[in-house]
């Protein structure tokens, strides 16, 4: 018997994630699997996103895409981001993915990579905006959970960005929450984001919005709500290195607070936490390699950083690399300041 949520439920449930300016972990591929979201939700963030998951796997029943789409009981509120290039392939697949429960689904249309872009998925939608919005009214179609659309501001580089147009016909067609990367696809990760652009979109449509590109720090993520209007803001690449960026931001917003930073005991549970997570998991040596893009980060500022670092990048094993964590507090312990400042 399914114990999927009657809809009203759904929809208060979906409107309780945009009341109170929610900080979300960004999709990242390879990066928001289920270890990194509880992470991130232990250290404040208010809603997570699945990396995006490729319909054509996930509709063949591959391993990969099946892993991705399954959600823990404790592991909400979190939404399922699905991507192609076909609309009645992404339509079957929402409904597929709709079966783990998830928060909601989102559909990708702002990867700019062109093993994605190239062939019509992600990004590839901005350019033919009436594909866009009937692939998404197609998707709306075939579930009852909410369908929201990750995007950016435009294929590039128009003078006038598309999004305001595209916002308001996909709201027409169902679309109940907007992503916006304030970037165009041909910017990839360069330039800077424009928040301006979510500013526009905000006033033109009345579904949520959520600004994202270049929120790094809590006062980021303060001034892209307070001068766009928007609903939420959604936070990327600052996470992967600093997952503590969700606890300050939600302290600033909701009590003017700033937290101090992270202890140096703190960084190092953190980067104990995560490999630990990571092999059970993965086993050795896949799960101590994936956390590693994660520890320089992790361990910014601490006493002797740079050699901590380069000890864990050259161990394969968890016993190796808890012992020279084990080593790093017992050297805190010996009297090193903390916090330690971020930039040390
Ligand atoms: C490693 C990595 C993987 C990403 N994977 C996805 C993805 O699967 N789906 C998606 O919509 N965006 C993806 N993105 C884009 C981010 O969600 C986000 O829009 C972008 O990084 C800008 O936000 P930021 O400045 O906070 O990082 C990815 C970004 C990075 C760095």
């Amino acid at each position: 018997m399914s114990t999927a949520a009657p809809p009203s439920d759904r929809e208060a449930r979906f409107a309780e994630l945009f009341a109170n300016r929610p900080v979300i972990l960004a999709p990242m591929e390879d990066v928001s699997d289920a270890i990194f979201r509880r992470l991130c939700r232990e250290h404040g963030a208010s809603l997570c996103v699945t990396e995006f998951v490729n319909v054509e796997g996930l509709l063949r029943g591959c391993r990969h895409a099946a892993r991705k789409v399954r959600l823990e009981a404790d592991d909400a509120p979190t939404a399922i981001q699905i991507y192609g290039s076909d609309a009645a392939r992404l339509a079957e697949a929402a409904a597929v993915a709709a079966e783990a429960e998830p928060a909601f689904i989102d559909l990708n249309c702002g990867c700019w990579v062109p093993k994605i872009a190239g062939k019509g998925a992600g990004a590839a939608w901005l350019r033919e905006p009436d594909s866009m919005v009937e692939m998404a009214a197609m998707v709306v179609r075939s579930t009852s959970l909410p369908v929201t659309v990750k995007t950016r501001i435009g294929w590039g580089p128009e003078a006038e960005m598309p999004i305001v147009e595209i916002g308001k016909r996909l709201e027409a067609v169902g679309v109940r929450a907007i992503t916006l990367h304030c970037r165009t696809a041909k910017m990839g990760h360069s330039g800077e984001a424009d928040w301006s652009w979510a500013r526009k979109l905000r006033e033109a449509v009345s579904i949520p919005v959520i600004v994202n590109g270049d929120v790094k720090s809590a006062d980021d993520a303060k001034r892209a709500i307070e001068s766009t209007g928007c609903e939420g803001v959604m936070i990327g690449r600052r996470a992967i290195e600093h997952p503590w960026v969700f606890d300050e931001a939600r302290a600033l917003l909701d009590r003017g607070e700033r937290l101090p930073a992270p202890s140096a005991l703190e960084r190092l549970a953190l980067c104990r936490e995560h490999l630990q997570a990571n092999v059970a998991r993965r086993g050795e040596p896949f799960g101590v390699h994936c956390t590693r893009r994660h520890l320089a980060g992790y361990l910014k500022g601490l006493p002797g950083a740079a050699a901590v670092r380069h000890a864990l990048n050259h161990d394969e094993t968890l016993a190796g690399c808890l012992a020279i964590l084990d080593e790093a507090e017992a050297r805190v312990g010996r009297g090193r300041p903390e916090p330690l400042a971020e930039s040390a």
